[in-house]
């Protein structure tokens, strides 16, 4: 495909390190690590400043093995940037790797010249500023690589991290915090012989080994009390569809824009590339030793290996005084919409050989706008995959958005508070409602399956 020459990916890997397999038959013996919290490297009265790294360097993935990644900050599992709502943060990048880089706050509601919108590239040994404001509701953000033609390699070399909005409306509510308020960053991996990270475009099946916060398979020691787990799903291509193994529903209390307006009793969690969850686990109904799963229904590879996320082992009881209440955050009205627009997402099937991935029948082009929109409207968006067997998302910048229906049916309560990415799969038609009144500029708007969107299936919208 014209324009593909010398992106990455295009070469197989080969097989794999015999450490892969050594970690998928030691599956949850290896402790889980908490991310650690990245410090600000100043703080004036209204203002976190970070000075962070893009770096190349290796993580302990494997038993064994040093992989090389690309990350931030050296951390492969991802430290943490904590924001407080209203406090606005600076985070100057450098880039130390020798290609260009680009940083994105997925979720955030932030100007173009700080959107990591592609064309501002931080070039190698450059650094860039980027200002969040934080004048959005609290909700699990995160930061990732987003540079034109390359954003999905490096996304899965590891140059991402979660970004936690706090709120003080958020605080109030008594669920569980502190040590017992953990995310959990899930993403698959493939790796060469040499035990490196091998990107090899579209490679949905080749990536099996399942990770999270950085390492295969592990185990989580809790005790047996109620924890709050921020699933953010850091996948280029995967969905992760997820139940516990003693058939307990999760309390689902929060998603991409932050919490529900209504905890809900979810019998699985369904998370697409870019999405976040957040649940709420009470583990004091178990016995001491008992041992979780956290089972994963569907995706490509081996069902041994990919059906499998992480594992939970109940300890001893803990105090708890934290609560779910009834209720949690409203979702802000919408006005009517005055503009309807329908995105066609399509791709080359499965065996197909064709990598052509578009939007209304375009490949992404930086130097186009595909969509005008006016400043102040609300617009009501039909996205529909036209593909008969391949999922796909859609996520949009600098604005979210309601999900009104799916193939005419209300959403689900998962889908009930404000989103930025959705789910949309084969043949299916979601509604979405959508109000520009933030920034106006250029900002794109994609499918969140890193390889599609880096095949073509992004496009650009101008607010004026
Ligand atoms: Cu999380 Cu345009 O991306
Ligand atoms: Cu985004
Ligand atoms: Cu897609």
């Amino acid at each position: 495909m014209a324009g593909m020459e010398g992106m990455p990916g295009m070469t197989d890997p080969g097989p794999a390190h015999p450490a892969v397999a050594a970690a998928a038959a030691a599956k949850f013996t290896r402790e889980l690590p908490l991310l650690k919290t990245r410090q600000p490297t100043a703080r004036t009265n209204g203002t976190d400043v970070y000075a962070t790294r893009i770096v190349d360097g290796t993580a302990d993935i494997l038993p064994g093995v040093k992989s090389r990644v690309r990350t931030y900050d050296g951390d492969f599992a991802g430290s943490i940037i904590r924001a407080e709502r209203g406090r606005r943060v600076v985070m100057v990048h450098q880039n130390k790797t020798p290609d260009p880089s680009q940083v994105h706050l997925h979720g955030g509601v932030t100007p173009q010249r700080w959107d990591g919108g592609l064309m501002d590239n931080i070039e190698p040994g450059g650094f860039r500023e980027y200002v969040y404001a934080n004048d959005q509701p609290g909700a699990t953000l995160w930061l990732h690589d987003h540079v034109h033609h390359a954003h999905a390699a490096n996304v899965f070399r590891g140059v991402a991290r979660p970004y936690l909005l706090h709120d003080p409306a958020e605080d109030a509510f008594n669920l569980p915090s502190g040590e017992f308020d953990q995310t959990l960053v899930l993403r698959d991996a493939r790796f060469d012989a040499n035990g490196d990270l091998a990107y090899l475009m579209d490679d949905a099946e080749g990536r099996s080994t399942i990770l999270v916060n950085g390492v295969p398979w592990p185990v989580m020691r809790v005790t047996a009390r109620k924890y709050r787990f921020r699933f953010v799903n850091a996948a280029n291509l995967r969905f992760f569809v997820m139940a516990l193994s003693s058939g307990t529903p999760f309390t689902q209390i929060g998603g991409d824009g932050g919490l529900l307006p209504a905890p809900w009793q979810a019998p699985v969690v369904a998370i697409s590339p870019g999405e976040r969850a957040e649940v709420v686990v009470d583990f004091s109904a178990f016995p001491k030793g008992t041992r979780l799963t956290l089972d994963n229904y569907i995706g490509p590879g081996p069902e041994a290996d990919v059906g499998k996320v992480m594992a939970f082992e109940v300890g001893d009881p803990a105090p708890d005084t934290s609560s779910v209440p009834a209720s949690l955050v409203p979702l802000p009205a919408l006005a009517a919409p005055t503009v309807k627009r329908r995105f066609e997402l399509a791709m080359g099937e499965p065996g197909s050989g064709d990598m052509t991935a578009t939007i209304n029948g375009q490949v992404f082009d930086h130097d186009r706008i595909d969509t005008t929109v006016r400043w102040g409207t609300t617009e009501e968006w039909t996205v529909v995959n036209t593909n008969a067997t391949l999922p796909h998302n859609f996520h949009t910048h600098l604005a979210p958005f309601k999900v009104v229906s799916r193939n005419g049916e209300a959403p689900m309560p998962d889908e009930s508070g404000l989103k930025d990415t959705v789910q949309v799969f084969p043949a299916q038609e979601v509604v979405l409602r959508i109000t520009f009144d933030s920034h106006k500029g250029v900002f794109p708007y994609h499918c969140h399956m890193l390889d599609h969107s880096d095949m073509g299936m992004m496009a650009q919208l101008k607010v004026v």
